[in-house]
């Protein structure tokens, strides 16, 4: 190879600003002593790569990737305007929907509140047992403390403590609060790996720090509790189920005059200002979407009234007429529990060729959870020409997984198998 191509290789990868780099963390490098709020680690190298990070994000203002217990993330400085607004344009994310503020410690989280807010019972008892971790907290928001272009001009301020050794420690190490997304095109899967995000935002972003695959595989929950009727609104179920909210405020408010009540938005409560409203999460805009058509397959539910379940002989049939990418069979991607029924019927067939990924056993919801995202982005690399999700119970994190399944999904059929 030339001299001179060579240069322009390594000026190309480590000089021009969105020449992506992914670097390795060892998160098992990485501890968090319970009394104290600064990291110790074992992997110099780590430590040196966070450094680096937080120097793109302190000294250059640039998002850098990383990973969370839930998803990757899109970090930037939450509090400079000019980083925060990189999220945006880097994402293609509307301007209206307000970003969630990461923080390393409980010393850090009074810093962006305003001073004289007190947290709740019922907030003290959550963040007790689930901070660090998937649970995302709304706040009142003081806008000389938080910039609006992170509140979308809401009067609230979403934060949440992540548990992932290399985000925590990132935070810590840059010493500011980090607004982050989910590190993903607007619309697409949320990345749970770091060569989803590579894949989707490869010179787009500077740095794609590398912690392997996230544990939870799906976003936070975001809560409201707020409300002064005490009510706690789930607005996005996630990470942490509503059924561990329940317990927990059951178990630590037990002697208070009363437990709050646990809705969740759109399956407990409709409310018609947020129905209009982009601050409420995924409510307007499109989600979790590959670039394939995804239909949502309901093997259990009924159909509305008027609608009869289509044989699932009559639906495999219906499937060879799908376009597709090539001359040949119609790529079928599925996504179903490891014990459905439905791998009964995915025997190679003339004119359709599977492409199965299994989503764990359906006594495991955290299982499918894990898998969804990675199932649909790994389904649509393969080039699949569509994909079919069947639906799982919505209990404990089947919840959060219908409501991204759902919004991933352009179509819904009900079938009968047998
Ligand atoms: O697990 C997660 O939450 C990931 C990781 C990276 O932390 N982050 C994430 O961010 O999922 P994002 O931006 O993809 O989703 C945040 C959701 C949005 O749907 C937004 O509408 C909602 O939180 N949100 C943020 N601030 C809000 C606010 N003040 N009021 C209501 N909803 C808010
Ligand atoms: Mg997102």
């Amino acid at each position: 190879m030339n001299v001179f191509k060579r240069v322009c290789q390594v000026y190309a990868r480590y000089m021009t600003p969105f020449s992506t780099r992914v670097l390795k963390c060892d998160p098992l490098s990485i501890a968090f002593h319970p009394e104290s709020d600064t990291p110790q680690f074992t992997s110099l190298e780590t430590l040196e790569t966070l450094k680096t990070a937080s120097h793109h994000l302190l000294d250059l203002l640039q998002p850098v990737a990383f990973p969370t217990e839930t998803v990757y993330g899109l970090g930037a400085l939450a509090l400079n305007p000019t980083a925060s607004s990189r999220i945006f344009s880097t994402k293609g994310r509307p301007p209206d929907n307000p970003l969630i503020v990461h923080v390393s410690s409980f010393a850090m989280l009074r810093t962006i509140l305003p001073a004289d807010y007190a947290l709740s019972p019922a907030y003290q008892a959550l963040i007790k047992h689930f901070w660090p971790g998937a649970l995302t907290l709304l706040f009142p928001s003081d806008p000389k403390i938080i910039p609006t272009i992170i509140t979308a001009n809401q009067p609230t301020v979403a934060i949440r403590m992540p548990s992932h050794p290399v985000a925590r420690a990132l935070i810590a190490v840059a010493n500011a609060p980090l607004a982050a997304p989910s590190a993903n095109s607007s619309g697409k899967p949320s990345p749970t790996r770091a060569e989803h995000v590579l894949r989707d935002l490869d010179g787009k972003v500077g740095i794609i720090l590398d912690g392997g695959a996230c544990g939870v595989g799906l976003e936070s929950t975001v809560v409201d509790g707020l409300h002064e009727d005490g009510c706690i609104r789930v607005l996005r179920p996630g990470g942490i189920t509503v059924e561990e909210i329940e317990r927990v405020l059951r178990e630590e408010m037990q002697d208070c005059s009363h437990i709050p009540k646990v809705l969740v938005h759109r399956r407990d409560y409709l409310d018609d200002a947020m129905e209009q409203a982009p601050t409420t999460p995924g409510m307007k805009y499109r989600h979790y979407s590959p670039s394939v058509p995804v239909n949502l397959l309901f093997t259990v539910s009924r159909p509305p009234a008027g609608l009869a379940p289509t044989p699932i002989a009559a639906f495999l049939s219906s499937l060879k007429h799908t376009d597709r990418k090539t001359s040949s069979s119609v790529r079928v991607g599925v996504l179903a529990p490891s014990d459905s029924a439905l791998w009964d019927y995915t025997e190679p067939t003339d004119g359709l060729d599977w492409h199965p990924y299994r989503l764990g056993p359906t006594a495991e919801p955290s299982i499918t959870a894990h898998r969804l995202f990675d199932g649909l982005l790994t389904l649509e690399r393969e080039g699949v020409d569509l994909i079919l999700i069947e639906e799982v119970k919505e209990e404990r994190e089947g919840l959060a997984v219908m409501n991204r399944v759902r919004k991933a999904a352009g179509e819904s059929t009900w079938i009968t198998l047998g």
